[in-house]
């Protein structure tokens, strides 16, 4: 069976409030009579109650940036995975490079989020992985990619129809407008799709797990990463904060 694409927008923190919520109106036209693929739209914290507003009628699902790995406490800062499913978020991006490199987060607590997440049975994880230049060019990528799933997966099972995204995102390509080749990032989804079979089971990983890219996509190459056997979708940066450039994006994957 084949999955539906996803696309989704992770406009990180590169918009104020006021900005945030013209973007949002601008991609609720233009998304209108979108139905082809899942759209996702990943706006920063503060916006997410106002942009569920303008999103209630509509197709374009909500998700975060981050979360917190308990459910509720004594924790300055944070934010609750209660909270966003609250305010209506069904998506949420865990580890993401640049948190990983600002703010140190590692694959212990990006572990510890992913199962608070599944936890909750309503919120869908977006769990990204990939390899610096360095890695990559001392030929450690494979390697990186299998460790980093194992510590980011590990102990957590997955039941009935819980989702579970897996976004390659090449820390190299995030950004630089060099996305990566399309042979490649198949290969590199192939790598994941096995370490995935031997973690779980390649029924669970079939059904329960999605592989996406992330890094560089614009309209002008998205073309030859669509056909791929193993990408189920993508995470787009900057390329999500114009909503007709991330349209045609949308329908060029989704065609
Ligand atoms: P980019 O960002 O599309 O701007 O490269 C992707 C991401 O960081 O998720």
């Amino acid at each position: 069976m084949k999955k539906q694409k996803i696309i989704i927008a992770n406009w990180k923190m590169s918009l104020t409030l006021i900005q945030t919520l013209g973007l949002a109106k601008r991609y609720r036209d233009k998304f209108k009579d979108f139905k082809l693929g899942e759209v996702v739209i990943c706006c920063s914290t503060p916006a997410i109650a106002d942009v569920a507003k303008l999103l209630k009628k509509t197709n374009i699902n909500l998700g975060a940036q981050n979360v917190f790995w308990e459910e509720i406490g004594p924790f300055t800062g944070e934010v609750s995975p209660l909270m966003l499913i609250e305010l209506g978020c069904r998506y949420v991006i865990i580890g993401h490079s640049e948190r990983r490199n600002h703010l140190f987060e590692n694959y212990e607590m990006v572990n510890k989020k992913i199962k608070t997440v599944l936890k909750t049975e309503k919120l869908i994880p977006v769990v990204c992985i990939g390899e610096s230049w360095q890695e990559r060019k001392t030929d450690k990528r494979d390697y990186i990619l299998v460790e980093q799933l194992q510590l980011a997966l590990a102990g957590i099972n997955v039941f009935g129809n819980q989702t579970v995204i897996i976004a390659y995102e090449p820390i190299w390509a995030i950004g630089t407008g060099t996305a990566i080749e399309p042979t490649e990032a198949e290969y590199a989804h192939k790598i994941i799709r096995l370490a995935l079979n031997d973690l779980f089971n390649t029924q669970i990983v079939s059904r329960n797990f999605k592989i996406i890219y992330g890094g560089s996509i614009a309209s002008g190459n998205v073309k030859s990463f669509v056909d791929l056997e193993n990408m189920d979708g993508l995470l787009v940066g900057g390329a999500s904060l114009d909503a007709v450039e991330f349209y045609k994006i949308a329908k060029i994957l989704t065609k």
